[in-house]
């Protein structure tokens, strides 16, 4: 029977190495199956080994588990998707994936692993003018270079984050293995409800990041706190009414409309309270006030941060 992946994972994005074996275990207690990775987050060999610690201590095996990796900007030319699968796999101490995803619709020019992993979005930062630079490598090509990954058994299904309709129109006419999952940015202020009924035509499962807003961007200075979807008056009304906390009426939304949601916490209690939100439903008019506090407020845009950061207008949405 192909494994279903849980609704509700647990993102690893801005873990710290030294933090990731305590988090993965406290996580997997708390009852999380599905863990959300990436080489770009810098900490899959921590991920792995608190993997094996978990499995070790006999919490799980492998086979309950649901692992996301993702293929980084500077490898998608087809003779390096692989050797950057395999990275992930050697790191995360697995002999499969059960998702790889194409990181960002964008190609970089590729950096040797030796040189710097991994290697974000600057080729050369050490230089007098660090520069951003792109490589020409068409999608079609990288598609493909992930298909090969499901043929040889690395991954068990493949996907894509970040892409736009017209990239995923694109995408179904020349896959010859479909993406099974869509991974984007999505909460209330970003509802983003076009491009999710797209993807459910297209029988694409959406993860919704960052799905309780701008709160994993006020520590990196990319939103500010009147950013907080917790703090809107709506939602704190709809959490005294169910007796839960703004963060699971919020997260609750995000499961309802069908989306799987990856919360990252550190805090054990906060672990559980993002589980804790199976055993309410919300109305429909609950369900709509929610959704009307859409903004098209993006916080993880290539269109801002490229420029801000490494020097290149790179936008990718419209
Ligand atoms: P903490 O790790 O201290 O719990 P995202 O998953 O969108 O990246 O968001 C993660 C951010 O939201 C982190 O700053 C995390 O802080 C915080 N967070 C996670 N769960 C909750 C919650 N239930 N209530 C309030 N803040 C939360």
């Amino acid at each position: 029977m192909t494994k279903k992946m849980a609704n509700i994972g647990f993102g690893m994005w801005k873990i710290a190495p030294v933090d990731c074996e305590r988090i993965i275990v406290e996580a997997i207690k708390a009852g999380y199956r599905h863990f959300d990775c990436a080489a770009d987050y810098g900490n899959e060999e921590a991920v792995g080994a608190g993997l094996k610690a978990a499995i070790d201590q006999g919490l799980v095996t492998r086979e309950d588990l649901w692992i996301t990796s993702k293929l980084w900007n500077t490898c998608h030319h087809p003779d390096h998707v692989e050797m950057a699968c395999q990275k992930s796999l050697s790191d995360l101490d697995l002999g499969y994936l059960d998702l790889y995803l194409v990181h960002f619709p964008i190609a970089l020019e590729f950096v040797p692993f030796e040189v710097r992993y991994p290697a974000e979005w600057l080729f050369n930062p050490e230089a007098e003018k660090p520069e951003m630079r792109r490589a020409q490598v068409p999608l079609q090509e990288t598609w493909g270079a992930m298909e090969a990954l499901v043929d040889k058994g690395l991954t068990k299904q493949i996907g894509v984050c970040n892409y736009n309709s017209g990239l995923l129109h694109d995408l179904m006419s020349y896959a010859n293995i479909k993406p099974s999952a869509l991974q984007i940015e999505s909460h209330p202020y970003l509802t983003q409800e076009k491009l999710i009924r797209l993807a459910a035509q297209y029988g694409i499962a959406v993860t919704a990041f960052s799905p309780l807003g701008a709160l994993s961007y006020f520590e990196i200075d990319m939103a500010k706190p009147a950013d907080n979807t917790l703090t809107e008056k709506n939602v704190q009304g709809i959490a005294v009414a169910h007796n839960k906390t703004p963060a699971q009426i919020v997260l609750r939304w995000g499961i309802q409309r069908g989306t799987a949601i990856i919360p990252k916490s550190s805090n054990p209690r906060r672990m559980r309270e993002n589980l804790n939100i199976i055993d309410f439903v919300l109305s429909e008019e609950e369900m709509a006030a929610i959704s009307a506090l859409n903004a098209n407020r993006r916080f993880n845009d290539p269109g801002e941060f490229c420029e801000q950061a490494f020097g290149l207008f790179n936008p990718i949405y419209d």
